[in-house]
């Protein structure tokens, strides 16, 4: 399936799923993608069970976390994919975090011109978030995701059991994303997570797999509206993403955690979007309250550093220093050239945060 094709991802919610490759394997040989962690956990039951179901499968470790988004990892996956003759009709099963679907997406994206692709995450932030969707791509020395293409998977099969595997640490990530998505474009799963925010911050698998089916349901039909984000729609999901990408930089790219430097990046465009979209105090202290209680480490750059890496990121972005902000949930508003002042103020009061 060729990038430019129309969208025509599916998606699947369920307990057990990995283990149920009829649902979501194609009949063709197949490539499973994976790291060693989630390898160690979940891999060799997911093998097994293709191969249990006659499915031709080779399989392929990626390196863990952001050292999968190379182009050398990129390039070795490609080449296994040559010699196990994994052909145009050929797929890739893509089973790990958002950095094993960016990675493994982008080799079938690029691979003989574009081959299909199946979407495994095993993160709670790829099953709400980087699984679904399409964008697909790889980090370069200048920065984060700066190589890429759309590629949407033929399906995502989001199993939910395989998530209580994850470190708090990482489930919280993924929180801080579908908390994001929620405040942004759905009201009604905002209301959703308020109700259920002890449960959600303590894992709890029922809790987790309506937050999955609702926040995964719903950025795929956002990302069908805008598979390629030429209409501007896809921008909104930036929000807390401009400070808190340039936090995640100043950090030395590693320490902070994207889903932690999301929560602060958050938390500044709140304060942003009480002073210039006119978000009420109320709502704002109330979202606030609830970002609070999700842990991030004790760290802090300098908020020079941030403001320069914020500067960078307006560059490699090509001039998208704009904010996405909310004038209420789920009515957000994108806003460039906002004051100096204000954005040095927000980044200095999450920095707060960061050393309390
Ligand atoms: N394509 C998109 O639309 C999109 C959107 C958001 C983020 N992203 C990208 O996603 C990446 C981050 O994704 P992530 O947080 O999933 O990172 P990740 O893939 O690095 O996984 C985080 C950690 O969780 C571990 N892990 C994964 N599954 C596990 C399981 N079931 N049990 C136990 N441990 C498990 C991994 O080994 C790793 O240590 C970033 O590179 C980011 O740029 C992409
Ligand atoms: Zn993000």
């Amino acid at each position: 399936m060729m990038s430019n094709m129309p969208y025509l991802s599916r998606l699947l919610v369920d307990r057990g799923l990995v283990l149920k490759p009829r649902l979501w394997a194609p009949r063709t040989r197949l490539m499973l993608v994976s790291e060693p962690r989630v390898w160690k956990l979940h891999g060799s039951r997911v093998l097994a069970g293709l191969r249990r179901a006659g499915l031709e499968c080779g399989m392929h470790l990626l390196p863990r976390g952001e050292r999968a988004k190379t182009w050398s990892a990129v390039s070795r996956l490609m080449s296994r994919m040559l010699r196990q003759g994994l052909g145009r009709d050929g797929a890739v099963l893509a089973l790990g975090g958002g950095s094993v679907t960016d990675a493994a997406g982008f080799a079938a994206a690029i691979y003989m011109r574009g081959i299909n692709w199946v979407s495994l995450p095993t993160t709670l932030l790829g099953q709400v978030d980087a699984g679904i969707g399409g964008k697909t791509g790889i980090d370069l020395a200048q920065g984060k995701n700066l190589a890429g293409a759309f590629h949407p998977p033929l399906i995502t099969a989001c199993d939910t059991a395989l998530l209580e595997t994850l470190s708090p640490r990482d489930f919280n990530c993924g929180l801080a994303e579908a908390v994001k998505f929620a405040l942004v474009c759905d009201p009604g799963l905002w209301a959703f997570i308020r109700k259920n925010w002890t449960q959600l911050l303590l894992a709890q698998p029922a809790a987790t797999e309506t937050l999955v089916r609702r926040a995964a349901a719903g950025k795929l039909r956002l990302t069908t509206r805008d598979p390629q984000e030429t209409k501007g729609l896809r921008d909104f999901l930036n929000f807390g993403h401009t400070i808190g990408h340039a936090l995640e930089l100043a950090a030395g790219l590693g320490p902070l955690r994207h889903g932690e430097a999301v929560v602060c990046g958050m938390r500044a465009a709140l304060r942003l979007s009480q002073a210039h979209a006119g978000l009420a105090a109320g709502a704002s202290d109330e979202i606030d309250a609830f970002l609070r209680l999700l842990p991030v480490p004790r760290l802090a750059p300098r908020p020079n550093s941030v403001l320069a890496a914020l500067n960078l990121d307006k560059k490699t972005r090509a001039g998208r220093g704009r904010f996405v902000l909310l004038r209420s949930i789920g009515r957000p508003v994108i806003k460039s050239g906002l004051p100096q002042r204000s954005v040095r103020r927000a980044i200095q009061s999450s920095l707060q945060e960061l050393r309390a």
